[in-house]
């Protein structure tokens, strides 16, 4: 066993590469390694940890989305849950395949649907308007802490129905999720280390008496009224929201602001015409992939590409490698809002695609939608410095100044 899986031969007519995709330097400045992957053909064979894996969009999207080949049922990390335990019980949702997964996702997906969102829209773009003003009346701020960071974590807790929350262990435990999917590395201890202090907080809050009577969570309680699921169930799912939901719209909305930054002429696209939000947000995920690599495991023998792939092989799909390949996408390095990049794979794809692109969605537009209206210019005041997490792409710092209109 390597990293938790099992380790394999190298297929026939895959190129070996001696790369390390979880060099910091290579996940604090990934863009070459992503170009030279869908370079080297289909799959590539990363004999460090024996897996294969891809980043041309087909193959990305064809292992991605054939649940019933390329399992998550076996973790979408490094490791293989048939040969080593999961580091925490499983996510019922993440974590498994259909049928078992179609029962759990349809309750989370009921809790999120675009009607339960639409309800909070108010909320978010008000939200958004105050700390946006607060911002301008800054002029200049830390543009992670200070927005990224801080509205998910205004916004979000009060729509899951949290009655306590606390900002550092909410993006704490984000960050441990995601460099969970792993190898054992520095990112991976450090990560964990956290685990003692923040995983019972975590879980204290997902219990239903911690919960309002009016948010996402109570819904999925009430599923449990009803024998849909049990109550245990439940507890899960709503961890399932804090896990997913809060790292990665911090880092969707800290990529937005800088690439505003960095393009100011589509950012006056967006000021002439704010309704452009959306497509910023979209593009935005497009662009910067704040979820960069997910796993699969191959369940069966099979084949890709004409590619033979055997049984028990892990498989790293690297989302943001294919969200840039030129032969998907014209100009792929060029921030362009008006894209509408519809058929990105940011949010996944198939039966396990982002169930709170609601959410996520939501928040990203409330946010730009602010800032095309008060904020005239956006700019960098300062060094931009990436954080590197096995799975996620973010900043760790974003000096920004706001003029206003
Ligand atoms: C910009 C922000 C977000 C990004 C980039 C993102 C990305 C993703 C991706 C790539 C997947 C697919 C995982 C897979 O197929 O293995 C996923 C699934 C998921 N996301 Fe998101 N997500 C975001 C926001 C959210 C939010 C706000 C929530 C909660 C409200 C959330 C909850 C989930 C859950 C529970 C799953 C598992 C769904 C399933 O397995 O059926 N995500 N997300």
């Amino acid at each position: 066993m390597l990293e938790g899986h099992k380790e394999i031969e190298v297929p026939a007519d895959v190129p070996v590469w001696d790369v390390d995709p979880y060099d910091p330097a290579v996940l604090a400045d990934p863009l070459d390694y992503y170009a030279e992957l869908r370079s080297k053909g289909p799959f590539a064979y990363i004999p460090k940890y024996s897996i294969l894996t891809c980043g041309r969009y087909e193959e990305t999207k064809e292992v991605f989305s054939d649940w019933e080949r390329f399992v998550s049922s076996r973790g979408v990390g490094i490791q293989d849950f048939n040969l080593e335990e999961p580091w925490r019980p499983l996510s019922i949702v993440l974590e498994v395949d259909p049928p078992e997964h179609t029962r759990t996702r349809a309750v989370i997906e009921r809790a999120l649907s675009p009607r339960s969102v639409a309800n909070q829209k108010e909320t978010y773009s008000t939200a958004a308007d105050k700390l946006i003003d607060g911002l301008l009346e800054k002029g200049t701020f830390e543009a992670m802490e200070e927005l990224a960071e801080t509205y998910p974590t205004t916004v979000f807790p009060e729509a899951v129905g949290l009655r306590e929350t606390d900002r550092q262990r909410l993006v704490d435990y984000g960050e441990m999720v995601f460099n969970a999917l792993g190898p054992n590395n520095e990112l991976r201890r450090n990560a964990m280390a956290k685990g003692p202090e923040v995983v019972p907080w975590i879980m204290e809050r997902c219990q239903r008496e911690q919960l309002t009577l009016d948010g996402f969570g109570s819904t999925i309680y009430a599923a449990s009224d009803t024998g849909e699921i049990t109550e245990e169930e439940a507890g899960l799912l709503v961890r399932s929201l804090l896990s997913a939901g809060v790292d990665t719209t911090v880092t969707a909305l800290g990529s937005a602001i800088w690439c505003l930054a960095n393009n100011p002429d589509q950012f006056d696209l967006l000021k002439a015409k704010p309704d452009k939000a959306r497509w910023a947000f979209e593009e935005t995920m497009r662009f910067t992939s704040p979820v960069h690599s997910f796993y699969r495991t191959a369940n069966v023998v099979t084949e890709v590409s004409g590619i033979k792939i055997a049984e028990g092989t892990k498989i790293l799909c690297v989302l943001a490698a294919a969200n840039r390949d030129e032969n998907h996408w014209p100009e792929p390095d060029k921030f362009d809002i008006d894209r509408r990049p519809s058929q990105h794979l940011a949010l996944g794809v198939g039966v396990h695609a982002c169930v709170g692109q609601n959410v996520a969605r939501a928040e990203g537009y409330a946010v730009l939608m602010s800032i095309a209206k008060k904020v005239e210019s956006i700019e960098l005041a300062g060094e931009t410095v990436w954080r590197p997490n096995n799975s996620i792409r973010s900043l760790a710092h974003l000096p920004i100044t706001f003029r206003g209109k």
